[in-house]
């Protein structure tokens, strides 16, 4: 006869308390691989725009002992330094461990965020400049959805380019509904100046659906497209800055041409003319 163990009642134990717990306020999905979220922010918390923290849910009970352990990833923060709350911006992996559930959040449930905020997209890490591009491919347009909502990014550039590119053209939703509101709220134009909207260039392209420009940046860098279709001069060490994120493979290649003209990566520690940042690993 085989061991009987004693039946545990799930629903009768007490909920645990999440650690550094918050709670989601809202959620908007775009397809059915992309989501945005946004949750209270901790009084305590201070960040500086581009920066990505740790956040979760707890995982699964153990089958045997029925503890469970806080389940977490990093995340950009997609929201700006001065906003009362958090944005994210999650891809919906298949079977993936944590954004299997966190796709099914509703506003009122919580979420765990651990307070200790950091990275390299950040202002401190490049150098003064003319011209600041931003290059994000998938859910790499998260830290530029925070930095494109900080002032700081207009003081400090005359101009700024954000290339966005995905496979599919409900892929670039978000970024798309995020410039386009940016240049109409009324809030948004009295916080950062008309003057201050005017600098964004946005240049989204895909590489499987048909869109109004098709390529991988990369390759419009290359054959001088992205160039030519902005009227901006090829990238030069002296006036152009860059801040890239998203897959490893796109972080490589771009990286290759960012110093084959001339750029030098920066980090905290030490300012250059770009700074790169993983959007997932694998
Ligand atoms: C510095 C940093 C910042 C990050 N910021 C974000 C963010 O703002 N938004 C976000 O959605 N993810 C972000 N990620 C990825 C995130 O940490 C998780 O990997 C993601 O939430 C999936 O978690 P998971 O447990 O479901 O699957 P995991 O086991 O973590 O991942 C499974 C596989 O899914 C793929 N994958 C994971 N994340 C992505 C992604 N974002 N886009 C495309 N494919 C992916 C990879 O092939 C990965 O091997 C970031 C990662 C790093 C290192
Ligand atoms: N997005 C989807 O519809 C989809 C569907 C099925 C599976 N997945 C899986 O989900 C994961 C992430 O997919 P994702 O689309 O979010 O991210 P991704 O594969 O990193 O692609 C995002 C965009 O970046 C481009 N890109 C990729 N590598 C590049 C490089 N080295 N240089 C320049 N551009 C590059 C892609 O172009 P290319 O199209 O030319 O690669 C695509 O337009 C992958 O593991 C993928 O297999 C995604």
């Amino acid at each position: 006869m085989t061991e009987q163990r004693p039946v545990t009642d799930t629903a009768a134990r007490p909920v645990p308390t999440l650690p550094d717990a918050q709670t989601v306020t809202a959620v908007q999905h775009y397809t059915d691989k992309l989501f945005s979220f946004r949750v209270t922010r901790p009084a305590s918390l201070r960040f500086r725009s581009g920066e990505f923290v740790m956040i979760g849910l707890m995982g699964d009970p153990h089958p045997e002992t029925g503890k469970q352990k806080p389940l977490l990833r990093a995340y950009s923060i997609a929201s700006p330094a001065w906003d009362d709350e958090l944005e994210f911006y999650s891809i919906k992996v298949e079977n993936g461990p944590l954004t299997s559930k966190l796709q099914h959040i509703q506003p009122g449930d919580q979420i765990i965020l651990r307070p200790k905020p950091v990275g390299t997209l950040v202002h401190d890490a490049l150098l003064p400049g003319k011209r600041l591009y931003m290059f994000a491919t998938g859910t790499g347009f998260a830290p530029f959805a925070s930095l494109l909502r900080e002032p700081e990014t207009y003081e400090r550039f005359e101009e700024v380019i954000v290339t966005h590119t995905c496979r599919d053209v409900a892929e670039l939703t978000y970024g798309a509904n995020l410039i386009a509101d940016l240049k109409q709220d009324e809030m948004m134009i009295e916080l950062l100046g008309q003057e201050a909207l005017d600098k964004i260039r946005y240049y989204p392209t895909t590489t499987r659906e048909k869109s109004d420009k098709m390529g991988r940046i990369t390759t419009l860098i290359e054959n001088g497209d992205l160039f030519t279709d902005l009227g901006v001069p090829p990238l030069n060490a002296q006036d152009d800055r860059a801040m890239v994120c998203g897959s490893l493979a796109f972080n490589k290649d771009i990286a290759a041409l960012m110093e084959a003209a001339g750029l030098h990566e920066g980090a905290n520690s030490e300012p250059g003319e770009f700074v790169i940042e993983k959007a997932f690993v694998g």
